[in-house]
């Protein structure tokens, strides 16, 4: 059964208009004034407002605006006795669905309360098509961490737990945080994006919590934050670790109490968030060094995942390679076929380290797609299309292969790689090598027989 609200401050029509809708079966509240109204729509189970526009304490046109920024869905009907077109063509810009003259014609009431829940049924099921399409979020792979991963999301997403997503750049920690929210019972409300890293520190208060009017320079309008639009949804914090101290404490607040005031406003707001964290830092480094609050810590990882880096699981390369493979390919004249990898391109893609993870992979992909002419491509162009990374092939992830280490060893093991790699570019040329590096060439060859480095030709 439909919700319908009717907002007008004379209970005649209210009464009439309750009654005409009552019969068409549709559920229908009734205020005063829009603060009651928006009250009523905050309980979010309304589907189509009538509303008067000449209202006391706050006027109509205003409350459309707030209902339209809240719950663009919402379909709303306008109704005033002081019809002009002018005020009509301006609530319909605003967004409103249809107009009413006063004194109303009954017979319309019913026809326009029906369309306007279909025009709304319409936008909400768009909506949903447009989220279950966007879910490119498929997630690839068959290693034991991946299965891991899908498990402790099937697990914890219908929970309202708060989860904390580790793993280095381009792992796939927004991809697990989206499947959380599409696997919850939040999947129709609000998934909130919010980049910590990229929000500089003198805002972040503002971007999370929104602010008044006037609140500062520059802030000419109320704003709502990302706290306020993710309400009954999930907000994703990501680059957790990378939030000012101050704003830590401001967080920890908001999620212990769901409750926080706009930047230069007192009244409290009140909201329902999941959150959702992610860094690729280690958190716990960042407590025991003072950067990160660690009740924050705790309050926000209740559940960790891990999302392991692609060297560690690379059987899953080629069957991530088809999945790229077949999404661009599903865009694309068919007579062009995607070119192949010979097996010497395959070994060097296996050897690779890829330190910007599946990201880099799927850039690397379509960069192969888009560019490479040839139909099946050699291990070269291979690498040239790995481009600037493609020269850390032999020691991708420095700081895993150093763990475990004493720092002198450490040390050793870079210095011989760095030496190697110098000689190699200065086609063995001592002199040439010796001024690459800065030292003198009597010290290149102390280093050279300490490492037992051979010289080619
Ligand atoms: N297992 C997977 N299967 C398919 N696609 C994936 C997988 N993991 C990641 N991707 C894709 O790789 C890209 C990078 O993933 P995502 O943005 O989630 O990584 P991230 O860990 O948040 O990266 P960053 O640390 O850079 O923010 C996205 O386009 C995502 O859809
Ligand atoms: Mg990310």
């Amino acid at each position: 059964m439909a919700n319908i609200l009717v907002i007008d401050d004379e209970s005649a029509i209210l009464e009439v208009l309750g009654d005409i809708l009552k019969d068409e079966g549709y559920n229908v509240f009734t205020a005063p004034d829009g603060i009651e109204g928006l009250r009523i729509l905050e309980s979010g189970s309304v589907d189509v407002v009538f509303l008067d526009l000449w209202l006391p304490v706050k006027g109509g046109m205003e409350v459309l605006e707030d209902i339209k920024s809240k719950w663009p869905n919402t379909e709303v009907i306008v109704i005033s006795g002081h019809a002009t077109v002018e005020t009509a063509v301006k609530a319909i810009k605003l967004g409103a669905y249809d107009y009413l003259e006063k004194p109303l014609d009954f017979s319309r009431v019913t026809t326009i309360a029906r369309n306007a829940l279909r025009m709304e049924a319409l936008r909400r099921e768009n909506e949903r098509l447009k989220k279950e399409h966007s879910i490119e979020d498929q997630m690839i792979g068959s290693t034991e961490g991946i299965m891991k991963i899908r498990e402790i999301i099937r697990q914890s997403a219908p929970s309202e737990s708060r989860i904390m997503i580790l793993g280095e750049n381009g792992t796939g920690k927004e991809l697990v945080a989206r499947m959380i929210h599409a696997g919850s019972l939040r999947a129709s409300k609000p998934f909130v994006e919010v980049n910590c890293a990229a929000i500089p520190d003198n805002l972040i208060e503002s971007e999370l919590f929104g602010h008044e009017k006037g609140a500062f320079t520059g802030a000419v309008s109320r704003r709502r934050g990302k706290f306020e639009i993710a309400d009954g949804g999930t907000l994703f914090l990501d680059e957790v670790a990378d939030m000012s101290l101050d704003a830590q404490a401001k967080v920890l607040r908001a999620i212990q109490e769901m409750t926080f005031e706009r930047v230069g406003g007192e009244e409290p707001v009140h909201v329902d968030v999941r959150i959702i964290s992610a860094t690729n830092k280690d958190l716990r480094r960042e407590v025991e060094e003072g950067r990160f609050r660690e009740d924050l810590y705790f309050r926000l990882n209740v559940i960790p995942i891990y999302v392991p880096p692609l060297r560690e699981r690379k059987e899953d390369l080629f069957e991530l390679i088809d999945y790229f493979y077949s999404r661009l390919s599903a865009g694309r004249d068919s007579s062009r076929k995607l070119p192949e990898f010979s097996p010497e391109a395959k070994d060097l893609l296996s050897g690779y380290g890829w330190p910007g993870n599946i990201r880099e992979l799927k850039n690397f992909i379509e960069r192969v797609t888009i560019l490479a002419d040839e139909p099946v491509v050699s291990a070269e162009t291979a690498k040239y299309y790995l481009g600037e990374s493609g020269s850390v092939l032999k020691t991708a992830s420095p700081e895993k292969e150093y763990d475990g280490m004493k720092l002198t060893e450490a040390r050793d093991l870079f210095e011989k790689r760095l030496v190697e790699r110098r000689l190699e570019e200065n086609s063995y040329n001592i002199a040439r090598t010796a001024q690459a590096l800065g030292v003198y060439p009597s010290n290149l060859h102390g280093k050279i027989k300490k490492y037992g480095i051979e010289i080619k030709k």
